[in-house]
């Protein structure tokens, strides 16, 4: 994140004698993106964060993404996944290419300790509650919120409450940041930003847990674009960080918190932009008042954008473009490149009028082909593709 925070005990100067109460030094950590050059945190821990005592190759069982061939458009219904696994070993991969990562979880009980060696993550919460815990402190989420989760950071979701947990994943090959048209050259947000950083949480205080010889699961970089794990243990527990500052730490914000931009026409999805990645980027559509010039079409024009696949979350409200195609509470649909989209047959009709869309979507648009995991496949809505073509009464 672009701007400096402070948590815990530091001392006044970096990189400089920082001792315990029994005279020895505290570990400094510096944990910076970009070799140096760009933004980092320096973090104080009690014990080494370098000894480890275990290092064992991991192997999670998964197929191989195959290309969505025959070209069609998708509809995968994310809550007829099996799920209730934990909510990082236990993520149902959908999508992906070399760029991203799109998961769905279900989950209803503690993930173990983990760090993404390959990029920043981005958790959207559908339902349900979770503490997360990490080695900058910890940060509630609840429905609504993105936990934007950086590279390499220790972390652990504890799921609490009566509903499981139902999270959207993207996991990057790079740093997530909200779009660099919102922010000033030194990175403060601007006036036309949808959110700046009063929306914005993050770890208030340091955690620290006693233990020893603790496994963390790392996903990390193989062979080309390949992701592979390794089960470290750790010979003092993580989460040992007494203090620390800079502008590189977990944060969250609340997809409510988003302030929608609305015009006189229909507004293109650049309007609802939240994030973005490394050939990606991350919009939500929220309830808004719609078009107000007197002949607009509150819903969207048909649409080619050659260079993308479209893939949009349905997690709330009632999505009007969609109506009639089986698209529900949970839904994700793929539109790909090389498809031309638009809203289901009768749409247009029946959104003149209206002023306000009570609707709610997260989408990611990715700039490179996504393939098709074998998870999606089983949920898949094989009549999608077919719901263009047909009477608009239906
Ligand atoms: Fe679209």
């Amino acid at each position: 994140m672009p701007f400096y925070r402070s948590v815990g005990q530091i001392p006044d100067k970096r990189h400089t004698q920082f001792r315990q109460p029994d005279g020895s030094l505290y570990s400094e950590e510096l944990m910076g993106q970009e070799g140096f050059s760009s933004d980092s945190s320096l973090l104080y821990h009690r014990f080494r964060p370098t000894a480890i005592s275990s290092s064992v190759i991991h192997q999670p069982e998964r197929a191989e993404p195959v290309p969505n061939h025959p070209l069609a458009p998708r509809h995968f219904r994310t809550h007829k996944l099996d799920g209730a696994g934990d909510p990082i070993l236990g993520r149902d991969h959908l999508l992906s290419n070399a760029d991203c990562r799109i998961s769905y979880t279900i989950a209803d009980r503690p993930s173990p300790l983990y760090r993404n060696a390959i990029g920043d993550e981005c958790i959207y919460v559908e339902d349900g509650a979770a503490h997360v815990e990490t080695s900058f402190g910890s940060i509630d989420i609840g429905p609504g919120d993105y936990l934007i989760m950086p590279m390499s950071t220790i972390y652990r979701i504890v799921p609490h409450g009566e509903a499981p947990l139902r999270t959207l994943v993207v996991e990057s090959s790079g740093h997530i940041t909200p779009p660099k048209r919102y922010l000033s050259a030194r990175g403060q947000f601007l006036e036309h930003s949808p959110y700046c950083e009063r929306d914005l949480r993050s770890p208030a205080e340091p955690l620290l847990v006693d233990g020893e010889n603790v496994e963390v699961y790392v996903q990390h970089r193989g062979r080309g674009s390949a992701t592979i794990w390794t089960k470290f243990t750790y010979a003092h527990h993580p989460f040992d960080v007494v203090g620390w500052d800079g502008c590189l730490y977990p944060w969250v914000f609340s997809v409510h918190d988003f302030e929608p931009i609305t015009g006189r026409i229909h507004q293109p999805p650049p309007a609802h932009q939240v994030f973005q990645g490394p050939n990606f980027v991350i919009c939500n559509f929220v309830p808004r008042k719609v078009d107000y010039h007197p002949d607009a079409i509150p819903v969207p024009y048909n649409h080619h954008n050659v260079d993308s696949d479209e893939v949009m979350f349905y997690c709330g409200g009632n999505y009007e473009a969609r109506r009639g195609s089986g698209i529900e509470q949970g839904s994700i649909s793929l539109h790909p490149s090389g498809f031309t989209h638009g809203p289901q047959p009768g749409a247009p009709e029946r959104s003149i009028g209206a002023d306000y869309l009570d609707e709610l979507a997260v989408m990611v648009d990715t700039f490179r082909p996504l393939e098709l995991c074998e998870p999606a496949l089983n949920v898949e809505d094989t009549n999608y593709a077919w719901t263009w073509n047909r009477d608009p009464g239906l």
